[in-house]
């Protein structure tokens, strides 16, 4: 048995660098896992599909079809992708064995002043159309398993919590059936 464990929270919100850190820790501690970045997955995997709801949700399924796959052969499954809205995240709650949400909360206005990648001052320009938390939806996960403040908490203090709660569920160690 493996698990997936999703970084849910809008673009800017400490996914990726979060998901990493875990990932990492995983890996040191000798698990079979697999790091799935939005950012790479839509590169590699889902080049066609845009950002309208049809296409964010075929994106957010297909990683989780995927997920279940590797999940099977006994692989940890880190993911990071917006998923957006809770009809697609359900779905994959739905379809994955174990899965595991964590919702990277930060409010919007740290998001744009941070900007690391400029994106929210281009979609505040309207550059970027159908941009998350600008001109599309983002719906607040309801019951996440673990939910960091982003936007207040050092990067340090959000990985202590997730590896805390992974730690509680026996989801760590490599003795973990
Ligand atoms: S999801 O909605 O389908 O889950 P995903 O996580 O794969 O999104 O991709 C989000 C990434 O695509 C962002 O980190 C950002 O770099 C880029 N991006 C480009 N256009 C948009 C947009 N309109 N909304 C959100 N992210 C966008």
């Amino acid at each position: 048995m493996s698990y997936t464990i999703w970084f849910t929270g809008m673009s800017g919100s400490g996914k990726t660098t979060l998901s990493t850190l875990v990932f990492e820790e995983l890996i040191k501690r000798g698990r079979a896992a697999e790091h799935l970045d939005g950012d790479v997955i839509r590169k590699n995997f889902s080049q066609e599909l845009g950002f309208s709801q049809a296409a964010r949700d075929m994106n957010v399924r297909r990683i989780g079809f995927f997920t279940q796959m590797l999940n099977k052969h006994g692989v940890i499954c880190v993911v990071a992708a917006i998923a957006p809205y809770a009809q697609s995240r359900e779905h994959n709650r739905d379809h994955i064995g174990r899965y595991i949400e964590v919702f990277c909360d930060c409010d919007l206005d740290t998001l744009i002043a941070r900007d690391p990648k400029g994106l929210y001052k281009k979609a505040l320009q309207g550059e970027i159309a159908n941009f998350t938390g600008i001109s599309d939806p983002y719906e607040h996960p309801r019951s996440p398993e673990v939910h960091v403040r982003t936007g207040k908490e050092t990067v340090e203090q959000s990985l202590a919590t997730i590896l805390t709660f992974l730690e509680g569920e026996g989801l760590l160690n490599a003795t973990t059936p």
